[in-house]
């Protein structure tokens, strides 16, 4: 396979994210984005398969580790501490660097430590997810959960540099595999119409593994992510869009509590609830539902929100969204494959009448 790089401009921010195979082996590439001393940070599921090759790449250069518990359920300010104390303990300075190893959990913990830690190190992420590879490694966005709702502790802090090592994905379990489709998915349905198509053909490649279309797949999406970023790194427009589904999602993660729903499974489910609205506000015919919902299932991810979320809990979530402007609701929805909008005037009815609708869906189970 041939490796890529996918530039993000950002001016002085802007950073690499190389796509290849066995880019961890490859000594000295790390060491080009470091400085003086380097924290990995990973967790105990992680470090026996890959911290000691990241370690020998990085040659000489003094490092440590710290290797957290794994799972959503630890993305919190507790564990962010035991990042900070290995930081302090060892005597890291602002001229450190954090290596985050692992999925999104660790992604977003390590980045967070890293914006966070003496007003701001330097980081960079080696994602071993194929969600963290597609979305959470890039564009900066790092984070902790609150028990009242997900993400809710964080910043902005650009990595400088990404490492998307497709060989580690071999020992990725294929829950997590698929949870990672749901966000390549994403893409399709909010920017890009042909990806949309290609994802329908070549979605039993990418189920069988055949690393020619998940290498496709990654760096189309990173392509994809890149450009958002780039047009509106702090969110103040169209980077909502990268949240297609995730107002209903977020609610499911943090109502059936941190680590029970996978992220991307949560997604998947809240992205046919975001169709369903974007249907019943005229946007989108019934059968782009059916389309969407068709892909998510050949996917092997839930299209229904589990019976347990109820409309009042998904209210009471998605009420405390970071979308909530001045106490005002904004949600994606699409105006046809490809294509998706951020909606702050939509008829709350709509809303409701999505809720209940899956409501009564989940009773029929
Ligand atoms: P995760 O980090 O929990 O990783 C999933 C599981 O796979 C974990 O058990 C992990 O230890 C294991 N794992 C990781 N790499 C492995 C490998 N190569 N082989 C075997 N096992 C491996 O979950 P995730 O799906 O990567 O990330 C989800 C998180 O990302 C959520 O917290 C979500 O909020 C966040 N996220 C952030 C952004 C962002 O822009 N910052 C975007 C999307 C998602
Ligand atoms: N995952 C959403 C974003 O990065 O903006």
């Amino acid at each position: 396979m041939t490796s890529h790089t996918v530039e993000i401009n950002l001016g002085s921010r802007s950073y690499p994210i190389l796509i290849g195979e066995n880019l961890l082996e490859q000594a000295g590439l790390i060491n080009t984005h470091t400085s003086s001393k380097v924290m990995v940070v990973t967790n105990e599921t992680v470090a026996p398969l890959y911290l000691q090759k990241v370690l020998d790449a990085l040659g000489n250069t003094p490092k440590s580790s710290v290797v957290l518990p794994d799972g959503e359920a630890f993305k919190n300010l507790e564990t962010l501490d035991t990042i900070y104390d290995g930081l302090l303990r060892e005597g890291f300075d602002r001229g450190c660097t954090i290596i985050a190893l692992g999925g999104g959990v660790i992604g977003d913990m390590a980045g967070f430590a890293a914006a966070s830690y003496q007003r701001g190190v330097r980081f960079i992420q080696i994602p071993t997810t194929l969600l963290a590879q597609v979305d959470s490694s890039v564009g900066g966005k790092t984070a902790v959960n609150h028990p009242l709702g997900k993400n809710m502790i964080g910043a902005f802090h650009q990595p400088v540099a990404v490492y998307a090592d497709m060989s580690v994905l071999g020992t990725l379990p294929d829950r997590e595999f698929k949870a990672g489709l749901a966000e390549i998915i994403k893409y399709g349905f909010i920017i890009d119409k042909t990806f949309f198509g290609w994802l329908e053909k070549n979605i039993g490649e990418l189920l069988a593994r055949n690393s020619s279309a998940i290498a496709q797949a990654v760096k189309r999406s990173c392509e994809i992510k890149a450009d958002v970023v780039a047009a509106d790194e702090f969110e103040r427009g169209q980077r909502a869009l990268l949240n297609f589904g995730h107002t209903f999602g977020h609610a499911i993660e943090a109502g059936m509590g941190y680590g029970n729903w996978l992220h991307g499974e949560a997604i998947s489910a809240g992205m046919v609830m975001a169709l369903d609205m974007s249907h019943r506000c005229g946007l989108i015919d019934q059968s782009v539902c059916r389309r969407g919902s068709d892909l998510l299932a050949a996917a092997g991810l839930p299209v229904l929100p589990p019976p347990q979320i109820n409309k009042s809990t998904f209210l009471q979530y998605m009420l405390r969204d970071k979308k909530v402007i001045d106490g005002s609701l904004r949600l994606i929805l699409l105006d046809s494959i490809g294509q998706a909008i951020v909606s702050d005037n939509f008829d709350p009815e709509m809303l409701h009448a999505t809720l209940e609708h899956f409501d009564a869906q989940a009773a029929d189970i």
